[in-house]
């Protein structure tokens, strides 16, 4: 598949002043000189501020880190977790189509996105919030099928629970990630068949869902505020 920079880019871009800190701090991480490295999480925290990655943003991360545009250029096409083209406002919805969730139901997940989202991958559903894509394996193949937006995943599917998610995230509001069907994480569906001491005194989410909830980051665009810049590598 051929990845290109999409036909229509913004004028300009620049880090919010809080991701402009934070990315500043990243480069605190690697020898003088090799600054470079710091390209993916660069690159990444500019396409959690925008939604996607254009090449004005794309030319920015190389400007701080002193590289050629070419080489930024090159890393923001060969890698598919980076958009080169505009997304939903609302939410971007990447659905794992590999095996375990494809036996489990992806395929109905995917003909829910065309009917509900757009007949397309990659794109904006006409009022605008939402995009669609089938990614690959996502790792979370004990909770098939499932559907990724922004940095969390949910898990345990129904097409039922699957609509009513798009209509939640179409509406801007951030429904609980994780498991969807009442599972606490990835013990057996019908239950704990062992290690049961404790059974039911423990938090009613997995830590993955918790985090989620307290940052309500999900479908949100990351300005930098939500956590407090932490450089604890850089004590000087
Ligand atoms: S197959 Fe879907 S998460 Fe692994």
């Amino acid at each position: 598949m051929i990845r290109r920079l999409h036909p229509d880019q913004p004028d300009s871009f620049a880090f919010s002043p809080e991701n402009q800190k934070w990315a500043e701090a990243q480069l605190t991480k690697y020898p003088q000189g090799r600054e470079a490295s710091a390209i993916i999480p660069l690159l990444w925290r500019a396409q959690e501020q925008e939604g996607w990655l254009s090449r004005p943003a794309v030319e920015f991360v190389a400007d701080m880190l002193n590289m050629a545009h070419i080489r930024a250029l090159e890393v923001a096409t060969f890698y598919f977790m980076f958009q080169l083209r505009p997304v939903g406002s609302a939410a971007h919805v990447q659905v794992c189509g590999t095996l375990s969730c494809m036996i489990c139901g992806a395929e109905d997940l995917i003909d829910i996105c065309k009917e509900k989202i757009s007949p397309t991958p990659h794109t904006i559903s006409n009022d605008g919030k939402l995009s669609w894509e089938e990614v690959e394996c996502l790792g979370a193949c004990t909770n098939a099928p499932m559907a990724q937006i922004g940095k969390d995943y949910y898990e345990d599917l129904s097409n039922e629970r699957f609509e009513e998610l798009i209509e939640e995230w179409r509406n801007g509001s951030a429904p609980s990630p994780g498991p969807q069907n009442g599972r606490f994480s990835v013990e057996p569906s019908v239950g704990l068949t062992s290690l049961l001491e404790g059974e039911g005194s423990g938090p009613s989410e997995n830590k993955s869902v918790s985090l989620a909830k307290k940052f309500n980051d999900t479908i949100k665009k990351i300005d930098g505020t939500e956590v407090k810049v932490s450089v604890h590598w850089n004590k000087q």
